[in-house]
């Protein structure tokens, strides 16, 4: 039975990519090695935070299935790699999933297979690590036997406004050929597409994305540092240059940055880089910036409590949000872990609200879960707001008289102190 498509690993990119597939009317088969996401999606149960239960429960209905049998990429006309691109132990880029994803599919693909690497990655992943892996292990050749393609995935978690359809997707091919299947099987869900001049330059370019994100975030970070110094308003500062109607693009300062991209992909540059001999000055001040505020912000608690004559030793610290990101369910590398990493080390009680966040542990130590918010703002010594989810009514919680430290900058009153 021929498949349209086979998404390899289900995860935030994949499951959308796979909805999106299916909802253009394409037979989609999606692979991972998680059993327990195989089962959830085959059960119609989502995962991932932009992706309902009913998509799924769609997508399943439309004939979608989830497996973790390698054998059905012996089927696809479309291969899409959607497998993790993070971190190994000592902060390197791990490529491990993205060359056991193109191993399994190597010795499956036929010709005339399409075979299409989202995952985030340095320049050269793409010709230097897939290629030879699928042409090794299938005997076929790239833009004779079948076709390569590098299109990185743009999507932004939780983003009402801009989904797969209507967010321009960069398509490339390791020949110009490639790059031809690549827009024929993009341009039937997506509506704009921007073929680069090779897989390289696409590569590039979303490194270039997040890490422009990674940079800008660090200076209004350094700026809020300094104002904090300065005793001058940062937020009204931002709230003024951010009036300029061109060339400024507004950045928000905060308690750290997260989520699987944005802190990760500067590393692959930066060791792509170190590999070439060149290094790269601004991502790595980026990075003593940004690394640095989850310790400001553990300060500015002390100091908060100090006020109140307290320390933070035996101190009921609730933290809320612990999310890497507005709105959504996902803390990998949440800045909430090294803000409760050292509230704990200073011997206070943390404990945590979120609605969207079952657990959260701190180097194997849970924190306990609040669930209602009014006794858990009561019962605490001190609140910090790390992630301003759209449930929080902050003009409620600015009057509730708690001792609050709010790192985003979005409530206002006498007992709230900003970052
Ligand atoms: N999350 C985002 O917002 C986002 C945005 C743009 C790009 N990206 C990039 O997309 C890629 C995927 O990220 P994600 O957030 O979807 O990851 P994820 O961790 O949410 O999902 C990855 C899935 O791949 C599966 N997997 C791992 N190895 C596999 C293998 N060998 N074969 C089959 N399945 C395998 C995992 O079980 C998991 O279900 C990364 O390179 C990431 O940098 C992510």
């Amino acid at each position: 039975m021929a498949v349209d498509l086979v998404v390899v690993g289900l995860g935030y990119v994949g499951l959308p990519l796979a909805a999106a597939a299916c909802e253009a009317g394409l037979d989609v088969v999606g692979l991972d090695i998680a059993d327990e996401v195989v089962a959830g999606l085959n059960a119609a149960r989502s995962h991932v935070g932009d992706v309902p239960d009913s998509a799924v429960a769609g997508m399943v209905a439309a004939g979608f299935t989830a497996t973790t049998d390698p054998a059905v990429l012996a089927e696809a006309d479309t291969v899409v790699l959607c497998v993790p691109t993070g971190l190994s132990a000592t902060g390197e880029p791990d490529l491990g999933p993205v060359r056991g994803a193109a191993s399994t599919a190597a010795s499956r693909i036929r010709p005339g297979t399409l075979v299409v690497l989202e995952s985030t990655s340095h320049p050269g992943t793409t010709e230097e690590v897939v290629r030879p892996i699928l042409e090794l292990g299938s005997g076929l050749r790239v833009g004779e036997d079948f076709h390569l393609v590098y299109s990185p995935e743009r999507i932004d978690p939780g983003n009402e406004r801009f989904a797969m359809h209507n967010t321009p997707k960069i398509i490339s091919g390791c020949t110009p050929l490639c790059a031809k299947y690549g827009v024929a099987f993009y341009g039937r869900f997506v509506e704009s597409l921007v073929v680069s001049r090779g897989t390289r330059e696409a590569e590039m370019a979303k490194l270039l994305e997040n890490s422009y994100r990674y940079v800008n975030i660090a200076l209004v970070n350094e700026i809020a540092l300094f104002c904090d110094r300065m005793g001058i308003d940062v937020w009204d500062v931002l709230h003024c240059a951010g009036t300029k109607p061109f060339g400024f693009a507004p950045f928000e300062p905060g308690p750290g940055v997260g989520g699987h991209c944005i802190p990760v992909d500067p590393r692959y540059l930066e060791s792509k880089a170190r590999s070439a001999g060149f290094t790269f000055g601004t991502l790595s001040a980026a990075r003593a910036v940004n690394e640095r505020m989850p310790s400001h912000v553990v300060l500015r608690a002390t100091e908060l409590l100090a006020g109140r004559g307290r320390t933070m030793s035996g101190s009921r610290v609730l933290l809320l949000g612990v999310a890497y990101k507005r709105d959504v369910a996902d803390t990998r590398e949440s800045p909430a872990y090294p803000v409760a990493r050292g509230l704990l080390a200073q011997g206070s009680a943390v404990r945590f609200h979120d609605p969207a966040v079952s657990e959260f542990a701190v180097d194997g130590r849970p924190l306990r879960k609040e669930h209602r918010l009014d006794e858990a703002l009561d019962a605490a010594d001190l609140v910090i707001l790390l992630q301003d989810h759209s449930c929080y009514d902050l003009i409620e919680l600015s009057s509730s008289g708690c001792l609050l430290l709010d790192t985003r900058g979005r409530s206002a009153g006498s007992a709230v102190t900003l970052l």
